[in-house]
């Protein structure tokens, strides 16, 4: 594989930067939701960093649970339309205030499925919480309560964000100089 500093164009959100605008969405949520019944829904695979840090930035007594969803085709890097749930939940909802953590919404179809299919469990409130918002590809509109970020029609990696399913690690956010990404791969493959 190859090394992300050979096809990083620029680092888009530093690592100090994520971790103060996290602490900030913390204190909202632990604000707004006090006394309900909160649950933070993580959108595996890329929603599990920032799940990870919201969570100890909440203040408030709250509970975790986990979905799998895929909308790219495979390798892929746009939605295919098609959302699938890999995992679902693993407890009832009815009466708990679900707060959807998502890694970035671009398309918006997967988030769409994903609430649609919630809200028809008798939640008691279903929103949204997504980190970074690419709001310029939206092609279905969906409420988003909580952003952490709005970024650029630019395709980025890191904190959670893969490429082909990899640097997820990386404690920053990155955009992907994507044609010198695409040339590097088909040399290492030839
Ligand atoms: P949507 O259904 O088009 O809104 O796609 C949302 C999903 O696509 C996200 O949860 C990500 O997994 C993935 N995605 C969208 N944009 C990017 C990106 O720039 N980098 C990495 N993954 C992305
Ligand atoms: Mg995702």
């Amino acid at each position: 594989m190859l090394n992300y500093e050979d096809f990083l164009a620029e680092v888009l959100i530093s690592e100090e930067a994520l971790h103060e605008r996290i602490v900030a969405l913390g204190a909202q949520i632990s604000h707004d939701y006090a006394g309900k019944k909160l649950l933070l829904v993580c959108i595996l695979r890329g929603g599990v960093l920032f799940l990870t840090d919201l969570m100890r930035a909440i203040t408030i007594p709250h509970a975790i649970e986990f979905m799998a969803v895929s909308s790219y085709g495979v390798g892929g890097r746009e939605s295919s339309g098609q959302v699938r749930i890999n995992l679902d939940l693993n407890m009832d909802i009815t009466d708990w205030d679900v707060l959807l953590v998502e890694d970035i919404i671009d398309s918006g179809r997967t988030l769409h499925y994903v609430i649609e299919l919630l809200s028809i469990r008798n939640p008691h409130s279903v929103k949204v919480c997504t980190l970074l918002d690419k709001a310029e590809r939206r092609e279905i509109a969906i409420p988003v309560d909580y952003v952490g970020f709005q970024i650029p029609n630019k395709f980025v990696f890191g904190y959670g964000l893969d490429i082909d399913d990899y640097y997820r690690n990386l404690p920053f956010i990155g955009v992907v100089d994507l044609p010198k990404y695409q040339a590097l791969m088909e040399q290492t493959a030839s």
